[in-house]
This record gives structure tokens, C-alpha cells and sequence, in this order.
């Protein structure tokens, strides 16, 4: 169902970047939003609503999309003299806030060390971590060396600190690039014990992992630790789209699958930066996929906040789409090789 056109789609005169955030931020939105409500899930959809999906065998309902880790991480909100520097806590209350209204409840943790503190200050001071579920993301190497458990344990014990909380509602291992088969990557046993023992401490409820491994990398992943994983992550956007191969066969194991780079970190936005809405539409299009549960975006302002979650309740048109895909096709994001080269084409 597809009634009149939303805030940012051509419809005459198109408003511009500034006009259409400044009616994101206001409560006439939510009215002409509505009217442009795709409800994807069987016209399920309600304006200044994030819908919520079911993160695999967890069990877990969480909001469609979510709070990036990368979002507290670096130095990426216009200081207004031509710098950039990072959001503070008062500015993560104001988008975590914003975020729980429209019930998203779902928060990253990719974080590099120093900036775990934001997020967790933030809800501490919104008394409001009973309301998000908390991914962390644990950067181990999963060589399997028997080393490896001692990381993890000393890892989590310390990120349980700097957010101020008693345990990760889900627990990522991510790999880097770097790591192959031939480094020993697909030996997970130390891992999984590690994270069994986790979750009988009560530190971690769930546990994932993601996010640089090959397309062939998932599949043999899920064949062999299926049944030690409850999600997995992986990159899904409208230029990198192999994941539409993958997160089938992730679903058929049971896995939720969370995606990540819906912008392949801001590169597809990079030069369209005054496109009203076009951000949003890229997160459309990731949710129009039914085999993700979750799609998680790196926001740095407020504007972010309201532009990107509004894509739960704002339809692709056919129009936009061609937009997006013509887009995609023409802006090669080269600074992510093992994008580039692994998860092009579907
Ligand atoms: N190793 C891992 O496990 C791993 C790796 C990558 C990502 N992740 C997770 O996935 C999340 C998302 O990936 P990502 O942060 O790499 O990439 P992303 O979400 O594709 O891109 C984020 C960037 O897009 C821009 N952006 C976001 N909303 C915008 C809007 N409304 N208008 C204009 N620009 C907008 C921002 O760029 P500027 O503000 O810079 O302009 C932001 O830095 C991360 O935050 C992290 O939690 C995990």
C-alpha cells in the first residue's frame, strides 16, 4: 500500500536538505509521514515508529534498525569552523532519546576503547539500559590459541565497565580483514568456550559473530558453528549485495542476522550529502530484505537520527529505487576493498 509520496521523494518541487530535516524534527512529520508508509510487513507500519523483527533463536524482538557503534567513535560532527570532533554525552542522550521514543532498542558497541564511556553515560543517565539491547563487539582474532580466552574474558570485564552495565545482551566476535583460513580464523573452539563461559557468568546473554569474513567464509561458518552462534553480522547494502545470497542460509540455521554499512560507511552518500532523504531510502531498501533482523547505521547528529530510523515507516517508490540503484552502480567505494572485491554483485 503505497498512498502519497513522504518528505524527500519527488513530488514536484522537492523540499530541500535543510527543509526536510527541519520537518523531520517536527510534529507536522509524523502526519505526512504517514501517507507514505510502505508497511512492508503487511501494512504493519506506524509513523514515528521503528518496526520490530525477531533476532533468530535469540528470540528477541528488536527495532529494525539500530544504533552504530561507530557512531560515538570518531570525529565526524561539524564543529562549524571545518572541523569534525566526536558527539558528546550530552548529544548521545539527545539521540538515544529520540531513538527509544520511536522504539528502537537496539545499540551496537563497535567502539575502539576510550569512547565505550559515551554510550554507556548516556543511558546511565537516561535510566534507560533495561530498554536497549547492548551488542558488544569483541575484536579477537578467533585464531583459536588457547591465549585467546583470556582476551575475551579480559575484553568483556572491561567494556562492562566503561558502559556501566552488568552484562551484554549479545556478544560479536569480529575478525579483521586480515585474518584467512590459512591464520588459523576458522578455529573457533577457544572462543566458543570462552563465550559458554560468558554466558554461565551471566556477562553475555547471546552470542554473534560478523563482520569481515568472505561471502564463502559465512557459508562455511554456518555449516560448521551454527549451532554455537545465536546472530551473525554481516555488510548489506544497495551496492554490496552478495549478503542477499547469505542471509537466507543464515536463517534457515536459525542465526539472526544484524547488517551493517547500509551506506558502506558514507561513501554511496559522499557527494549527495544535500539529497533530502536519500540516506533514509538506503536503509529502505536494506529493510525491504525479510532474512535481516536488524540493520545497524553509524549516526553522528540528531538529523541522523530522525533521517535514518524514518526509513521503517517510509516506502521505496520505484522511482527512488532506480535513483539508488543507478547511484550504486556509479560510486565505487575503493578505501573498502574487502567490499569491493568480495560482496559485489548478488
Ligand atoms: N568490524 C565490525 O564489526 C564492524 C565494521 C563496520 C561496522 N560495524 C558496525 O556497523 C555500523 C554501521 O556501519 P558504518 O558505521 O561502518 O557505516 P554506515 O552506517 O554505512 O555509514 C555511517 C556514515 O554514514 C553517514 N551518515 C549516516 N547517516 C547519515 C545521514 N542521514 N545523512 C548523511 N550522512 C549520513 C555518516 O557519515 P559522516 O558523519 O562521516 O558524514 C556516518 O559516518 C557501525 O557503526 C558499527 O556498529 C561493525
Amino acid at each position: 500500500m503505497m498512498g502519497q509520496r513522504g518528505l524527500g521523494q519527488s513530488a514536484g518541487v522537492p523540499p530541500s536538505r535543510r527543509e526536510f530535516l527541519r520537518r523531520l524534527g517536527s510534529g507536522a512529520v509524523a502526519g505526512s509521514m504517514a501517507a507514505s508508509v510502505a508497511g512492508v510487513a503487511a501494512g504493519r507500519a506506524t509513523e514515528g515508529r521503528v518496526r520490530h523483527r525477531t533476532l533468530g533463536k535469540t528470540g528477541l524482538e528488536v527495532s529494525e534498525i539500530g544504533f552504530g557503534g561507530h557512531s560515538w567513535a570518531y570525529p565526524r560532527v561539524p564543529t562549524g569552523n571545518g572541523g569534525f570532533r566526536r558527539p558528546t554525552v550530552d548529544e548521545a542522550v539527545e539521540m538515544l532519546a529520540a531513538g527509544l521514543d520511536m522504539g528502537v532498542n537496539f545499540i551496537d558497541a563497535c567502539t575502539p576503547h576510550e569512547e565505550h564511556i559515551v554510550p554507556g553515560q548516556a543511558l546511565k543517565r537516561l535510566g534507560k539500559r533495561d530498554q536497549m539491547i547492548i551488542s558488544g563487539r569483541c575484536c579477537h582474532k578467533m585464531k583459536g590459541r588457547p591465549q585467546d580466552k583470556e582476551e575475551v574474558y579480559k575484553f568483556v570485564d572491561e567494556r562492562l565497565r566503561m558502559w556501566q552495565i552488568e552484562h551484554f545482551d549479545l556478544l560479536m566476535l569480529t575478525n579483521t580483514e586480515n585474518d584467512t583460513p590459512q591464520s588459523g580464523l576458522w578455529d573457533m573452539s577457544y572462543s566458543i568456550e570462552a563465550l559458554e563461559k560468558l554466558k554461565q557468568q551471566g556477562k553475555i546473554r547471546f552470542a554473534g559473530f560478523g563482520a569481515h569474513f568472505t561471502p564463502a567464509g559465512f557459508l562455511y561458518a554456518f555449516k560448521h558453528y551454527a549451532k554455537d552462534f545465536d546472530v551473525c553480522s554481516l555488510p548489506y547494502n544497495i551496492r554490496h549485495r552478495v549478503a542477499e545470497q547469505i542471509m537466507p542460509v543464515a536463517k534457515k540455521v536459525g542465526l539472526g542476522v544484524v547488517t551493517i554499512k547500509p551506506f558502506a560507511r558514507g561513501s554511496l552518500l559522499k557527494g549527495h550529502e544535500e539529497e533530502p532523504g536519500l540516506a533514509r531510502d538506503m536503509i529502505s531498501f536494506v529493510l525491504e530484505n525479510p532474512n535481516l533482523d536488524v540493520c545497524i547505521c553509524g549516526v553522528h547528529t540528531i538529523e541522523h537520527v530522525r533521517e535514518n530510523f524514518s526509513a521503517s515507516w517510509t516506502a521505496l517508490t520505484p522511482e527512488r529505487r532506480q535513483r539508488l540503484e543507478g547511484l550504486a552502480a556509479r560510486t565505487p567505494c575503493p578505501q573498502h576493498r574487502w567490499l569491493e572485491e568480495g560482496w559485489l554483485h548478488a
